[in-house]
């Protein structure tokens, strides 16, 4: 199974010079270095999805950071599934935390977005993690987000979605002390596998790929995916760099 390389580059690169800068860094960075059992996955805001085509490979892929549920029609400021298929993406972060903290998204409209984005061919990347006030019971947290967010959808589709766990107290935190143990991390990665077995039993569970998020970078990456289960890594600050962000990618891709 190849592992997964997903970059989140959130609201960042303002004008057509800087994503341009970041392209140019990107190709740089790349060249020479072949990527041979992983995939990347870049995730622009929506506007630079068009743009960020030049950078697809056979093994580097596009996703948008959110869309909405409908196809089309009178939804002010909204982006469709179609859209961003459209513009060249296969992948969608949905649940972000960030959504789910600014604008006040829940279980149920992630559900609806998950659905959508499966009808229309992207792979969702669920986003699943206790925040700080739920580290006590974390479990529960994870669990009640995985029932909501997958609520109804079709064991056939089930394999389509990749699931971060990405503990809400970990993401940019620059702060090693603020990351999870690799055992922390396994223990979290065997909770969503159990949930998907008793879900969808051992088969599509094995074929689900499971990743991790949370202040990755070139340092820790070795030791936040020691467990040999875990897929990949979902990764935002780094991602702003080519030179971090590929140095990654080369080390997931040698282990
Ligand atoms: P971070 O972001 O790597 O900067 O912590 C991860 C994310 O929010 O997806």
């Amino acid at each position: 199974m190849n592992k997964l390389i997903i970059g989140n580059l959130k609201m960042n690169l303002l004008s057509a010079l800087e994503r341009d800068r970041y392209f140019n860094n990107f190709k740089q960075e790349a060249a020479g270095k072949r990527i041979k059992n992983a995939k990347i996955v870049i995730c622009p805001p929506a506007v630079h999805l068009e743009a960020f085509q030049e950078l697809k490979r056979k093994n580097v892929f596009l996703g948008a950071q959110n869309i909405f549920w409908e196809r089309s029609g009178s939804f002010t400021g909204e982006v469709s599934p179609g859209m961003v298929k459209n513009l060249g993406a296969d992948f969608v972060i949905l649940g972000h935390s960030e959504r789910r903290r600014y604008f006040c998204e829940n279980n149920q409209e992630i559900n609806l977005k998950i659905g959508a984005a499966l009808k229309n061919g992207l792979k969702p990347i669920l986003c699943v993690g206790e925040n700080e006030e739920q580290k006590e019971n974390g479990i529960l947290a994870i669990v009640e987000q995985l029932d909501g967010c997958l609520r109804k959808i079709s064991r056939v589709k089930i394999e389509d979605i990749i699931i971060c766990y990405e503990p809400v107290w970990a993401i940019s935190s620059n702060n090693p002390d603020h990351l999870p143990t690799t055992n922390e991390i396994m223990s979290a990665r065997l909770l969503i596998k159990k949930f998907l077995v008793e879900k969808y039993g051992v088969k599509i569970a094995e074929k689900t790929n499971i990743i991790y998020g949370g202040s990755v970078d070139a340092k820790n990456v070795g030791e936040v995916c020691l467990d040999p289960g875990m897929d990949g890594v979902l990764v935002g600050k780094e991602s702003l760099t080519p030179y971090e962000f590929i140095k990654i990618a080369k080390i997931i891709d040698q282990n």
